[in-house]
């Protein structure tokens, strides 16, 4: 199986999808390229190849679920424009960030236009397929739940970044609602759409959630270990914006009085100097925080690629095997 064959033929297909369901004519042409940029930037695709493959997985095509899968790249790239201005973050993709070109409010106003299509791209894959009234509302449900626990998660994010103590139990149920809520609603449309059966839905759903929050935790150790040029974003920005990720809360955890004191003098200096930042990624790095988060990120894979046992042998399940495992051991 070749992981990266598999994601980009199908990302292919999404792309395709996205562009219909966005074509550039749309005016105002500022909203349109705003919308567009983050899209014509690249990205992993994971999400959309998600629900792709858990179509396919459940015995269903992977055109059952293209609209839908569509859908949620929208979702997720409205989530990652207002992150960044939520995160200060000036770059992303590789390429500068929305609100760094076109200002705050547009940036604003582009993540809400993105979120609106979600319901568009959803609508027109649920009539295409005749779905059940049933099987429709389930998806509707899905994405709404996936919309708001995000919120949540996005929330909490911000709120712990003032708080002096978060607990490992506080961080991983962040985690789960800012980045597990859309892997779980991906893998779930999809299964839901592939036509498949209860238990194979739970089991997809359960992998997804466990999925996404590896990828965090994968995602917080490229965010103060990680070569800018290939995760494409900045690399230190969260110790800049003071982030509780898992090898701060290990890190305050473990740390003699010192360091830890140390530590959380640099947390959140937004003018902090590439000095001061480094000397908290050795902190951090002192600490075993991040052999403890690659741990703890494998602990959680072996939990996802059991749930696929749920599910006959097909191409689509060694793909979602294989994703689990790059999940974790990626560096874009
Ligand atoms: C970024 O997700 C947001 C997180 C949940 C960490 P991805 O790493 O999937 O971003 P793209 O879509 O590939 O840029
Ligand atoms: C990821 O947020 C989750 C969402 C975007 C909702 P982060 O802030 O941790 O991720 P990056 O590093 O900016 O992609
Ligand atoms: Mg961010
Ligand atoms: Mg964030």
């Amino acid at each position: 199986m070749d992981l990266m064959k598999y994601l980009q033929k199908r990302a292919r297909l999404v792309e395709l999808q996205m562009s219909k369901l966005f074509p550039e004519r749309i005016e105002p042409k500022i909203l349109t390229d705003a919308c567009r940029h983050l899209f014509k930037a690249g990205g992993k695709r994971i999400r959309p190849v998600l629900t792709l493959a858990s179509a396919e997985a459940v015995g269903g095509k992977a055109e059952d679920a293209l609209e839908a899968a569509a859908a949620l790249e929208f979702l997720h790239t409205f989530t990652l424009i207002h992150d960044d201005i939520m995160d200060r973050d000036e770059f992303r993709r590789g390429v500068k960030t929305v609100h760094m070109i076109w200002g705050e409010p547009i940036a604003i106003v582009s993540g809400d236009a993105l979120f609106a299509k979600v319901f568009e791209g959803i609508t027109a894959n649920v009539k295409r397929l005749g779905l059940s009234l049933r099987r429709a509302t389930e998806v509707f449900a899905t994405v709404s739940r996936a919309s708001f626990e995000i919120c949540q998660g996005q929330t909490l994010d911000m709120v712990f970044a003032n708080h002096k103590r978060v607990s490992e139990e506080e961080y991983m149920r962040m985690i789960s609602l800012k980045t597990g809520a859309l892997m779980e609603a991906s893998t779930r449309v999809g299964a839901i759409l592939g036509g498949g059966k209860p238990r194979e839905v739970e089991s997809l759903s359960r992998y997804g959630r466990l999925l996404g929050i590896a990828f965090q935790i994968r995602d917080d150790v490229l965010g103060v270990a990680g070569e800018e040029k290939k995760f494409g974003k900045p690399v230190g920005g969260d110790i800049r914006e003071g982030k509780r990720t898992l090898l701060v809360v290990r890190a305050l955890e473990v740390s003699p009085p010192r360091k830890r004191s140390r530590l959380l003098q640099i947390l959140g200096k937004r003018d902090a100097s590439g000095k001061d930042v480094k000397e908290a990624i050795s902190i951090l790095r002192d600490s075993g925080a991040i052999d403890y988060a690659v741990e703890k990120s494998s602990e959680l894979i072996e939990r996802a690629k059991s749930e696929l046992r749920a599910l006959k042998d097909s191409e689509a399940k060694d793909f979602l095997l294989e994703l689990a495992d790059f999940t974790i051991a990626r560096e874009i």
